[in-house]
């Protein structure tokens, strides 16, 4: 539909247009409706039809509001093909058609706070409210697909996709399938004979990485994210395959409801909130705990915040918050333009998408040697963070992705989870596009690389090389290994470069006066740095052991060993078998350890930093700690499921194992105790048929621990 050529010039068109101001005379504005037209109606050919786009969410939204706004101020710019006239489809397959009950519109969106004051001034203004608070209930937006189901004398009947929002795809047999949708609801209750409900249909994340685990193992394409995966599920020519996806619906609102003698009966639910009640009373999965009603639109500012802050500990992926009028009577009059609800918005959250250039690929290297790719890109905004270079992990990472010198390149930064590139958008080559060579040598000693066999990074064997030095400094240093305050990269780097330290024991012997003497330092900085390395000496030997950048010994096997030894420096006498004496130590740490203690290089080190003050020596700390057999869970297994709100999974699993409990990973009859956080899944019912599962809240975990 589109060659080659003309999609590289709508992209840098649509990339003109992202940057352009808005245009002051009519003619102007008349030119760049119909660019923004051109561009918007090409990406979403290409994310509705080829389910394959080329620009992030975030960047359609914004050429599509540029447009609405035009329109707008210029309303002879509007044309009457506009995309602002029609909501977008999903009609491109060889599915049967159906009308919707009622129109399924989009939403608008929102952005920051100013944009959720606008609108609730417009609302007020809209519905005669003055000064008075609207109420507005509040709930999660569902990144998946949008479903709907129509109920007849209590049964499911039909369920279609939103299509272009008239007509939908049915889908009916896929959606039998899905587990949450109650095939049966007793809407008879209310005297309604006939409903339609919309909702979303999703994959939690963690069986998103299941679906995509065993698709690898299959060779079959990845998903790109749960959202494709959900979406291509609902639309399974084979509903064995749709069963498969694992798909759940989340029902967000009651659209349509009559009784037999086609009167309207929604009026039985005069808000929103009393309508979700109703249908989560009718066996509906509805949004929980995840859904408010607020006071005012301050309120909903700070829910909206709150869910931004916590949204990746929810199971499932949301883009933002759905702010509703929650009384249907003031819905009513606010009413609907061709494209949304003036009743509702969506408060989007930052993108965590965009697109940007791939300019240059650096090498750094690591503690260890490790070379690893990092692409510097043009600098582009990433839930609100300048992105400006990615890793590329390693040289197969990028020929598996096929990544090029000047491609254009889907970027990505999902939570706590560092940037990556999603792919290259090859389809935007100009031919330009050079491959990325990998180099030989290191680009700082130029010793040659080396690549074990069964390791994925080419690595600097020369244990001399400064890059390497200087990691290993800064990793000694850090939180993980011997957590030195005060003193960090860029300390390090600093003392590096006026050659004050060359090897790790150097940290040992700084010379504070002079340290208080630098810039930014002052006597002050430098007594709590002297403080903070002195605290550090005295640290228990896991912690000096993990801190020599020792390779494959992490902070788990240097717990291990600290646990077996008197002193570090016995270790330079134990033999391979000796180490496999210890339960989870194998044969590759034995070796690397034993090569580090073979060197009497190392050896002389760590006897110069004991002289120095370090303790060598094993600590209360490093000692295996014995379970008293009156600990409150001594000896039995546990399981965490569900979204715990008051610590992190991990934390829970160190409470419970210092309470004498050994976390494991399934649900099974050798389970003893499974505690359960918000909107807990399987494990939960499967723990409940089971029988013999003691079954905690996350309170009474807490409570039985602390005992
Ligand atoms: S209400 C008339 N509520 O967002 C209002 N939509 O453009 C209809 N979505 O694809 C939408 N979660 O499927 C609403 N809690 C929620 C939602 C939600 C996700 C999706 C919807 C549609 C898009 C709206």
């Amino acid at each position: 539909m589109y060659s080659p050529d003309e999609q590289k010039t709508l992209d840098h068109l649509s990339r003109q247009l992202l940057a352009a101001t808005p245009p002051v005379a009519p003619a102007d504005a008349v030119a760049m409706a119909a660019s923004l037209g051109d561009v918007i109606r090409f990406h979403e050919y290409r994310y509705y039809v080829l389910h394959d786009p080329v620009i992030s969410d975030f960047e359609y939204d914004q050429l599509y509001k540029k447009l609405q706004t035009l329109e707008e101020a210029f309303p002879e710019a509007r044309m009457e093909d506009s995309p602002t006239s029609r909501v977008s489809s999903d009609l491109t397959s060889d599915l049967p058609e159906v009308t919707h009950l009622t129109p399924m519109l989009s939403l608008d969106n929102s952005y920051d706070e100013a944009d959720l004051l606008e609108f609730d001034r417009q609302v007020r203004k809209l519905t005669d409210m003055g000064d008075s608070p609207i109420a507005y209930a509040v709930e999660p937006k569902y990144d998946g697909g949008t479903i709907t189901l129509v109920y007849e004398g209590d049964r499911l009947t039909r369920s279609a996709t939103r299509g272009d929002g008239v007509r939908g795809e049915e889908i009916t047999a896929n959606a039998r399938t899905i587990r949450s949708i109650p095939l049966k609801a007793e809407f008879s209750r209310y005297g309604i004979h006939r409903a339609e409900l919309r909702g979303e249909a999703i994959i939690r994340k963690d069986h998103f990485l299941q679906i995509n685990a065993r698709r690898e193992e299959q060779d079959l394409p990845l998903f790109a994210n749960p959202r494709n995966a959900a979406t291509g599920g609902l639309r399974m020519k084979d509903p064995k395959e749709a069963a498969e996806r694992g798909l759940d619906v989340f029902v967000y609102q009651l659209g349509f409801a009559q009784d037999g003698q086609g009167n309207d009966q929604l009026d039985q639910f005069p808000t929103h909130h009393q309508a979700l009640d109703t249908l989560a009373a009718l066996g509906f999965k509805v949004p929980a705990g995840e859904r408010t009603v607020c006071r005012d639109i301050h309120e909903v500012v700070a829910f909206c915040e709150s869910w931004a802050a916590k949204r990746d500990t929810y199971p499932y992926e949301i883009d933002g918050m759905v702010v509703k009028v929650d009384r249907r009577d003031l819905q009513e009059i606010c009413g609907y333009t061709s494209h949304h609800p003036r009743w509702a918005i969506a408060f989007k959250f930052k993108a965590r998408q965009a697109t940007s250039k791939l300019i240059d690929v650096d090498y750094q290297v690591g503690k260890i040697g490790s070379i690893t790719p990092v692409a510097k890109i043009e600098p582009v905004q990433l839930a609100g963070v300048t992105v400006s270079s990615v890793s590329l992990h390693n040289e197969d990472f990028i020929k598996g992705k096929d990544i090029r010198l000047g491609d254009t390149v889907l970027v990505e930064r999902a939570g706590d989870v560092i940037p990556y590139i999603v792919k290259p958008l090859a389809d935007l080559r100009d031919g330009s596009e050079q491959a990325i060579i990998f180099p030989t040598t290191c680009p700082v000693c130029h010793t040659p690389l080396f690549r074990e066999p069964d390791e994925a990074a080419w690595r600097c064997v020369n244990a001399e090389c400064e890059a390497q030095i200087k990691q290993r400094m800064i990793f000694h240093v850090s939180k993980d290994a011997m957590d030195i305050d005060g003193l960090g990269r860029s300390q390090v780097e600093r003392f590096y470069d006026l050659g004050w330290v060359r090897h790790i024991v150097d940290l040992y012997r700084l010379d504070y006066d002079r340290i208080a003497e630098l810039d930014g330092f002052g006597k002050k900085s430098a007594d709590n740095l002297h403080k903070a390395i002195d605290k550090a000496k005295a640290n228990p030997i896991h912690r000096l052991l993990h801190s020599l950048s020792i390779h494959h010994l992490g902070k788990k096997a240097s717990k291990l060993l600290a646990a077996e030894v008197g002193h570090v420096l016995e270790l330079k006498d134990w033999d391979e078998e000796r180490y496999l004496q210890i339960k989870d130590i194998g044969p590759i740490v034995a070796r690397n350890v034993m090569a580090f203690f073979g060197q009497p290089d190392n050896v002389a080190l760590l006897e110069e930093m004991e002289a120095l003050g370090v303790n060598l020596t094993q600590t209360e700390e490093d000692r295996p700690r014995a379970i008293a057999a009156d600990a409150p869970l001594a000896g039995k297994t546990i399981l965490f499921t569900g979204t715990l709100e008051k610590m992190g999974r991990k934390e829970a699993q160190e409470l419970a194992e210092q309470a004498g409990a050994k976390p494991i990973s399934a649900v099974s009859g050798n389970l003893d105790i499974l505690v359960v956080g918000a909107n807990a899944g399987s494990k939960l019912k499967k723990a409940q048929a089971l029988g013999t599962v003691q079954i905690l809240t996350e309170d009474e975990f807490l409570t039985l621990v602390s005992s």
